[in-house]
């Protein structure tokens, strides 16, 4: 089995309906225009936000985030993980009736409770939510900066690319850069290769969620290409979304093959019957990837990861020892 690193995954969309059913029967709530015959049920992107929504509202104390992100971070790593980065955000713990601060300690236990089974390595990256505002995003980034959380390594944006502009953000951005953080914001999955572009003009990021509809532009391909900029792909995610008609569309080999750095993640891995271990079978499968080459993902991925340097050395020396 390949060792695994995944940098992109919100928290709230790792929980499994089985473990959102038991969330609802604690707080007397219906789950059934949600979760139909054990799965989640959506038809779209707004549909799938609704359900994402309705779920996330079910984690409501410290010990329900602890157990979430215990129980992700524990399950990654029976799938041969090594690093997880995951997605917070504040905005969904604070409608759920729990402080940011507190929402992080608790999701920081959990990463340690995981970590101290099996010796996966994570870190959160705090996110504001497009569709929510930019008010809320800039809280967000002001909360990431000082919350100063030893597991808090980045900040990003996600939620509905629809709305809003890159430059709308470029304040949040500065507020998480100054105090140090990683940079990252979703991009290219639900509008074309101009929303790609424009991030890289006006946030400048290390990595960009999904990225992959930068495919459309060559200048653009060979822009990310040669600027380092890091791709965090999610292809099980981008084929139940519908932003590719298959694997066989997929721009994954593409991208590669023109020398940009990729990426494999879940994303959401129940709402898009996906796992990190399912997206590398999916590249062994669908990419021709061998071996040796989902190897290559997992090192970019930490290579590019939000940890400090020791941590990151430690993690390419357990990565270089599995594949010698
Ligand atoms: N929030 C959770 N999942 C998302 C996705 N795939 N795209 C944008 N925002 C999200
Ligand atoms: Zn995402």
């Amino acid at each position: 089995m390949p060792l695994k690193a995944e940098l992109h995954c919100h928290i709230e969309g790792a929980a499994a309906p089985d473990l959102v059913i038991r969330q609802a029967q604690k707080y007397g709530k219906d789950t059934s225009p949600y979760i139909q015959n054990g799965s989640f049920v959506w038809h779209d992107f707004t549909s799938f936000l609704a359900a994402y929504d309705f779920s996330a509202d079910l984690f409501r104390t410290e010990e329900d985030y602890a157990r979430l992100a215990d129980h992700y971070l524990t399950s990654l790593a029976r799938d041969g993980a090594i690093y997880s980065e995951v997605f917070t955000s504040p905005d969904h713990a604070t409608k759920a009736g729990l402080s940011p601060k507190a929402y992080t300690d608790a999701l920081g236990e959990g990463m340690l409770r995981a970590k101290a089974k099996t010796g996966i390595e994570g870190r959160m990256i705090v996110t504001g939510v497009r569709h929510v505002g930019v008010e809320s995003i800039e809280r967000a980034a002001r909360f990431a900066a000082r919350c100063g959380h030893p597991l808090v390594a980045g900040f990003g944006v996600a939620g509905d690319e629809r709305m809003g502009d890159m430059e709308d953000y470029v304040r949040a951005f500065e507020i998480a850069r100054e105090a140090g953080l990683g940079i990252t914001i979703h991009a290219g999955e639900l509008t074309g290769w101009e929303t790609v572009a424009a991030a890289l003009d006006h946030i400048r990021p290390s990595r960009i969620g999904h990225g992959v509809r930068a495919i459309e532009n060559p200048d653009l391909v060979r822009r990310i290409a040669d600027e380092g900029v890091v791709l965090e792909c999610c292809p099980g995610s981008n084929i139940a979304l519908k932003v590719f008609d298959s694997f066989a569309d997929h721009p994954f080999p593409a991208l590669r093959a023109a020398g940009c750095k990729v990426t494999l993640n879940s994303d959401d891995p129940p709402y898009f019957w996906t796992s990190l271990k399912r997206e590398y079978d999916i590249a062994a499968q669908h990419f021709a990837m061998n071996e040796k080459a989902l190897a290559s993902v997992t090192r970019t991925a930490i290579e590019a990861a939000f940890v400090d340097r020791k941590t990151k050395a430690t993690l390419l020396a357990r990565l270089n020892g599995a594949t010698r």
